[in-house]
């Protein structure tokens, strides 16, 4: 497990590019007495266990890396510059991977079936979830509950927490142009400023935040680019913004982003200037259901010991297990990563010890659910 994952590591891809990723985990599978190895898609591919009569249980994990450049100075840090699994999907591809060799050796004692899921573009839309469920990754046998975890730092390795209900938000990405009248900085009459109009846009934004949305309800905009102009004395032809809007229920979210346009056509009505608005949607919120999180929550306080168990938090990242979601039953949880910096960073440094012990937990989620179901 190890192995793979610093082998995973030093050769990262990104989203959808993971052809390389892909044959080393076609490799390592096949011939080890796995009932089936097959890539379903240009990248990404499942194994399946066939033991006695039963369910089918599957466990997932993603194997994209990100655009990032690696700033730990580990030995098998990233060959492949630019690209850095700064998300631990090293990590959960190896604890599933671990979680097969456990489970092909237990075969006759497992009341079911078991897929495990090397899942590629978690980090892109749309998605790597969504092409491989249209490709019928859920299909043949057809899986009855899904697990997966992800990596948590700041939680002590190998520690697990679960989260009942609406863990994750939906995530929208929208871009918007703001196209006004160039002209000499020291003339602003007779411009249509665009810099000056879409400063209000991005102010008036946050008060859908504060104002428009019930104090209960989470939400974020955030605006992550603002580019325009050139030099200091011309006033541009336009301002480009884009951002990012997460919410956790689909009705918020629809409204949320109907309240943006309205915004950026008044703002740009008042100041003469025109707009271009898109919305690319995104991955919707996560919801774990109940039953699952309680069963693997139970499982995991049997397993590993209630000290080994904390309680998971709600986060607004966005994670396409989502999709899994709403096909069938199941639940995303976090596994404690060590104290290392957070997700998506040049210097995050996993504990490797969780590794084993997410492998374990896994096998014996997968195996517990199948006895008793
Ligand atoms: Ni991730």
């Amino acid at each position: 497990m190890i192995s793979l994952r610093r082998e995973m590591h030093a050769n990262p891809e990104t989203a959808f590019n993971e052809y390389e990723t892909t044959k080393l985990l076609l490799n390592k599978l096949k011939s080890r007495g796995l009932d089936k190895v097959k890539r379903i898609t240009d990248t990404g591919l499942y194994a399946l266990l066939n033991g006695n009569k039963g369910k089918c249980v599957a466990l997932r994990a993603d194997i994209d890396a990100l655009p990032i450049t690696e700033d730990t100075g580990l030995r098998f840090s990233s060959k492949n510059p630019g690209t850095m699994h700064a998300c631990g999907h090293d990590a959960h591809s190896a604890m599933v991977f671990g979680a097969a060799m456990i489970l092909k050796d237990m075969k006759e004692q497992l009341n079911g079936s078991v897929k495990f899921i090397f899942q590629p573009a978690e980090e892109k839309n749309p998605g790597g979830a969504s092409v491989l469920i249209k490709s019928g990754v859920l299909r043949s046998p057809r899986v009855d509950a899904i697990f997966g975890q992800h990596i948590l730092p700041g939680k002590p390795a190998g520690k697990t927490g679960f989260y009942p209900g609406v863990m994750m938000a939906s995530q929208d990405e929208i871009y918007i142009t703001i196209i006004g009248k160039a002209g000499h900085g020291a003339r602003p009459q007779g411009t249509i400023d665009p810099i000056v109009t879409a400063s209000q846009v991005v102010l008036a934004l946050q008060t859908i935040v504060s104002r428009n949305t019930d104090p209960y309800e989470p939400i974020v905009i955030t605006i992550g680019r603002f580019s325009g102009g050139t030099i200091n004395n011309v006033i541009p032809e336009k301002v480009e913004l884009s951002g990012t809007v997460r919410t956790l229920n689909e009705k918020l979210r629809k409204n949320t982003l109907k309240l943006i346009e309205r915004t950026v056509k008044g703002i740009c009505l008042s100041a003469g200037a025109k707009y271009k608005f898109t919305i690319s949607p995104g991955y919707p919120e996560l919801v774990n259901s109940p039953a699952e999180t309680q069963f693997a929550e139970a499982a995991a306080i049997e397993f590993t010991g209630k000290e080994n168990v904390f309680k998971g938090e709600r986060f607004m990242f966005a994670e396409d297990f989502a999709y899994y979601l709403k096909q069938c039953p199941g639940t995303f949880y976090w596994i404690g990563a060590g104290n290392t910096s957070g997700l998506h960073t040049s210097t995050l440094n996993l504990d490797e010890k969780l590794i084993p012990k997410g492998a374990a937990f896994m096998a014996y989620l997968a195996w517990d659910y199948l006895q008793k179901h």
